[in-house]
């Protein structure tokens, strides 16, 4: 086993951002499995598989990744997917179908695979408590509802895209609910990591604070 950083919180956290200058801080491969619960979705869309249909179109996605320039590219049915995941519309459907157990459980030994055999940070929401029970270093990552919103209000701006603050907070509210109330593998903070509150830190401050944890 390589040293594994696992990195759980919330949506919004800051969880990427910190991950990926982790890892490259320290030479370790950034592995970001929500991608991989985006694409997943997008290939139900492009199926349109209704709620009842997951369970057995899942079967038909092969999702795979690659590491070109240093950057995680997700492959699905061996086309490169990394621009059509980011939509709204294949968020909301990655938060309806990551509930469902085959679509967990091939993503889940996609990214063990992935850990076995190298350093890696990887981030999410279950992979403390699930993924990686093992991984030398844990952390659930959060920051207040209202300051979350506040960064992604300032993420759209800054593209030009329309927005509302109180939508966005409402959205995250609801998305947290979903994902600390599911049965299968709720977003939790695992009995060994540690918390991390980054309200009132900046992003060097957090990378500080895990790259202080990594001392086994
Ligand atoms: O972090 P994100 O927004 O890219 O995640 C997309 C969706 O996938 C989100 O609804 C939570 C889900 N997800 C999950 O259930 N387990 C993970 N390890 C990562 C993401």
């Amino acid at each position: 086993m390589g040293f594994n950083i696992a990195i759980d919180g919330p949506a919004g956290a800051g969880k990427s951002t910190i991950a990926k200058k982790i890892a490259a801080k320290k030479g370790y491969i950034y592995v970001d499995t929500g991608a991989m619960y985006r694409a997943m979705a997008l290939y139900l869309l492009r199926v349109g598989a209704t709620l009842e249909q997951i369970d057995e179109k899942c079967e038909g996605a092969d999702i795979t990744i690659a590491y070109e320039n240093g950057e995680q590219v997700v492959y699905l049915n061996g086309e490169n997917v990394n621009s059509y995941i980011r939509t709204e519309e294949v968020g909301r459907m990655a938060s309806i179908s990551s509930p469902n157990p085959r679509v967990r459980r091939k993503l889940t030994e996609l990214q063990q695979k992935l850990a076995a055999n190298a350093d890696v940070v990887m981030d999410g929401r279950d992979i403390g408590t699930c993924v990686l029970p093992d991984a030398q270093v844990k952390v659930y990552l959060t920051a207040d509802s209202h300051e979350r919103a506040l960064r992604r209000y300032k993420e759209l701006k800054e593209k030009g895209e329309p927005c509302e603050l109180a939508i966005i907070e409402k959205d995250i509210i609801e998305r947290d609910h979903q994902d600390m109330t599911r049965e299968i593998s709720p977003l939790k903070q695992a009995e060994d990591a540690v918390l991390i509150d980054s309200s009132h830190m900046t992003i060097e401050e957090v990378v500080d604070a895990v790259i202080a944890l990594c001392t086994t």
